[in-house]
């Protein structure tokens, strides 16, 4: 357990209350502040505006350590404060500073040492630009770090209390120590930098976990053209222990609050100073025609789509969130709609509302999939593996499955009666000859680790 401090946290959004949270589950006192008054009062009163797995229980279990305060003033008494606020994009792609840049003009004034702590995710160079308008306004008692957060949502919880590594990057070494003194109790490596790495660091793992999906997506489209299977591929490519089985599932694109905004935000940081991220500007451009191509896939079994009725299912852009940003859904449903099919859409807990305007929005999957010309896995949740049902194939008007994530077994989805596509599996149909053995990890989400003996005895080099 750490030694208690009094941690302040600008801003009740997804990152705040998971901070602020996880903070007080590791005994500290936690001032959580936001300038919305319905957000404080329904936080007061128990309710979490978003979905959040684990998140509720931490919450309600340090409520004592946790007060939520519309005062700025309120954080006078906190000795690390962590800059919390959204940073969307702006029209030229640079990240909006303003919530930013509204936090420090509401610091609270104190004679003794305060250190800030950026956690929103910001473009290089803003810890030094928040050192130099600290220091214009004489708050020169107040220290900064950048503490970057890498929390995926649905794992929010999990990600903070068991993290791969905690990066802190700071002006003073004793501002480092301070702020990694709060994070005692966890067990992980702590890189310990300059500010500047430290804000990289987080737009660069960003920036290669999408470039592992974009890639493993074109490896999907060109196993569709050459008759391969991507996730065989995949699962093969994996077990290199030089490139690792994670961010290798081929889909629809990725989507979500952190990778469409932190990339244009890196290739414009980029494009400021005068370099062309070529490859970036690559990643994105693959990942938005991955999200269309599922029409084209319908049209090879439909022909023309309007008229038709297409089942979108799963609609957050990704399972165990209700977050609709950026979710391939959108795109989906509007060039759907565009070619005149009908759109009913489901989803477990995402109510996209106006975003997918003009879609019908259906409370079950039988609802959704009923008269429908084909059933489309946008999302995998986990609920969907149950889609190729008896009950569905009579509900549906034709039964096509477009398996967006790869979610579902294809010969299994075969043989209950509908025809099958996913992406980048053209040679799914694997014929096991009598007596095969199983081929090796088939079906397995991740392998086993290998351990350096089994590398060094299997494969000489
Ligand atoms: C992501 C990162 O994973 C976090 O480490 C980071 O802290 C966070 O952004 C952030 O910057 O705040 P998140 O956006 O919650 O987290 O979601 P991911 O689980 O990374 O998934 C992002 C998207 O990639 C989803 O649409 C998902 O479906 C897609 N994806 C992911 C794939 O298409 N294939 C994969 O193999 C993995």
């Amino acid at each position: 357990m750490a030694d208690t401090r009094r941690i302040g946290i600008f801003g009740a959004g997804w990152v705040g209350l998971v901070t602020g949270g996880c903070f007080a589950e590791l005994g500290h006192e936690v001032v959580v502040r936001d300038i919305v008054p319905e957000r404080i009062d329904a936080l007061r009163a128990g309710k979490l505006p978003f979905h959040e797995p684990d998140l509720p229980e931490v919450l309600v279990r340090n409520a004592q350590r946790i007060t939520y305060t519309l005062e700025a003033e309120e954080l006078a008494g906190t000795d690390v404060l962590f800059i919390c606020v959204q940073t969307p994009p702006t029209y030229s792609g640079d990240a909006d500073l303003s919530y930013v840049w509204n936090a420090l003009d509401e610091l609270p004034r104190v004679e003794r040492r305060q250190i800030l702590a950026m956690k929103s995710t910001v473009p290089v160079g803003t810890g030094e630009s928040v050192r130099a308008a600290l220091e214009a306004r004489g708050l020169t008692n107040v220290g900064y770090a950048s503490n970057p957060e890498f929390l995926a949502e649905g794992t929010a919880v999990r990600d903070f209390l068991n993290p791969d590594r905690i990066v802190i990057g700071a002006f003073h070494e004793e501002d480092a120590a301070s702020v990694e003194a709060l994070y005692s109790g966890i067990e992980a490596p702590v890189v310990r930098t300059d500010v500047a790495s430290a804000e990289m660091i987080k737009l660069a793992a960003n920036a290669f976990l999408m470039t592992r999906i974009s890639f493993i997506n074109e490896i999907a489209n060109v196993c569709e053209a050459v008759g391969a299977d991507v996730v065989e591929v995949a699962q093969g490519i994996g077990l290199d222990h030089r490139l690792g089985p994670h961010f290798l599932r081929a889909g629809i694109g990725y989507g979500g609050s952190c990778f469409p905004k932190d990339s244009l935000a890196l290739k414009q940081l980029a494009s400021n100073s005068g370099y062309h991220f070529q490859l970036l500007s690559a990643v994105i451009e693959v990942n938005e025609l991955q999200k269309r191509r599922v029409v084209q896939k319908l049209q090879k079994h439909l022909g023309k789509l309007r008229g038709r009725k297409v089942a979108l299912l799963g609609l957050a852009f990704k399972p165990g969130t209700d977050d609709m940003r950026e979710a391939p859904s959108i795109v989906l449903a509007s060039r759907l709609l565009a070619e005149g099919a009908e759109v009913r859409a489901w989803d477990p807990v995402a109510k996209p509302g106006e975003l997918l305007k003009g879609a019908v929005q259906c409370d079950t999957v039988i609802e959704a999939v009923t008269g429908a010309d084909a059933a489309v896995v946008v999302t995998e949740w986990p609920e969907l593996r149950e889609l190729p049902s008896a009950e569905v194939r009579e509900a549906m008007a034709r039964p096509l499955i477009v398996d967006g994530r790869n979610l579902l077994d294809p010969d299994a989805t075969r043989a209950a009666g509908f025809a099958y596509e996913g992406i980048g599996r053209a040679s799914s149909a694997f014929e096991s000859l009598p007596g095969t053995p199983e081929r090796v990890w088939r079906n397995r989400e991740v392998p086993p680790a290998e351990t350096a003996s089994d590398r060094t005895t299997r494969k000489p080099k």
